[in-house]
């Protein structure tokens, strides 16, 4: 529907040496944003007057399929490692397919964009179900995601997903997240201790986190000295994934250059490991994710 774009709206390349991904570059009087076709990801959010509420690689090198470092990518139908097949694309499909857009508006409010994925022959051969996913935003004075999950198909099916956002912050040291205090973690590091962990305070960085909660209130908060603080609203969702790669591990990523990590964090709501979905065939269920700064 490039066709009637609204106005506030228009097409783009993201360009690295031959590659390019297509995308939406959005403004209006409550926001700047970039959205790109592969994956319906945000790539980039920032209110009138305020920073840039997202994180995104200067390391990508925009190759169609390949999943775009930053923004908010969401994961879909399994939320990291495939739990078959480790040769199956960690955090599924849906991050490196290209969406349709299907409706773009102009409102009070901002711009309302939906972008839609149904299955496909190449989904079919890694995961055998039809379905259709939509992704509504609001680009607005906040961000609003939803995501819709239908089955379409005729028997029930299990996913897993995650709004894997990737929050701009200008000293990881010096920030903490609240809301998961008393809320017991698995810490991927030492995945054999389960559900082990639980801390009383917000959680703060030292070092490599990669950690799973289950049972979360879906109310978050990032706060940092001289930063403005992230309010992260995912009531739908009970898992949330807390996540930075320290120095180590971003250097062996290959795509984040090199002390970027520090201004980073993951926070990925959604519905993880043992909290997946079972979805029977003819049903919906929505997940809403709002940021505001
Ligand atoms: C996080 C995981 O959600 O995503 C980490 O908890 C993982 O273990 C990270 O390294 C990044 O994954 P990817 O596939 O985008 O490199």
């Amino acid at each position: 529907m490039n066709s009637a774009l609204p106005t506030g709206i228009k097409p783009q390349w993201l360009a690295h040496e031959n590659n390019a991904i297509e995308v939406l570059v959005i403004s209006n009087p409550f926001c700047d944003a970039v959205i790109a076709y592969q994956g319906a990801q945000v790539l980039h959010y920032q209110a009138k007057q305020k920073p840039p509420l997202l994180w995104l690689s200067t390391g990508n090198r925009f190759q169609s399929g390949k999943a775009i470092r930053g923004g908010i990518p969401l994961c879909f139908p399994w939320f990291g490692a495939h739990p078959d097949n480790p040769a199956l694309a960690a955090h599924g499909f849906a991050r490196n397919l290209l969406w349709q857009l299907a409706a773009a508006e102009h409102n009070m409010h901002g711009h309302r964009l939906r972008f839609v994925l149904s299955e496909t022959v190449a989904t079919r051969s890694i995961w055998d179900y039809a379905f259709k996913l939509s992704v509504e935003i609001q680009f607005g004075a906040q961000l609003e995601v939803k995501l819709q999950v239908s089955n379409t198909d005729s028997q029930p099916f299990e996913f897993g997903f995650a709004w894997h956002s990737y929050f701009a912050i200008q000293d990881i040291c010096q920030t903490q997240l609240h809301g998961l205090e008393h809320v017991p973690f698995l810490d991927q590091l030492v995945p054999a201790a389960g559900y082990s962990h639980v801390e009383h305070q917000p959680v703060g960085f030292l070092a490599e986190t990669d950690r799973i909660y289950q049972q979360a209130g879906g109310h978050y908060q990032i706060t940092a000295e001289q930063q403005t603080p992230i309010q992260i609203d995912a009531p739908a969702c009970s898992s949330v994934v807390v996540w930075n790669p320290w120095a180590e591990k971003a250097t062996r990523l290959g795509d984040m250059p090199e002390n970027s990590w520090k201004n980073m964090l993951c926070v990925e709501c959604g519905q993880v490991g043992e909290a997946n979905v079972q979805l029977q065939a003819g049903q919906t269920l929505s997940y809403p994710l709002i940021l505001s700064y």
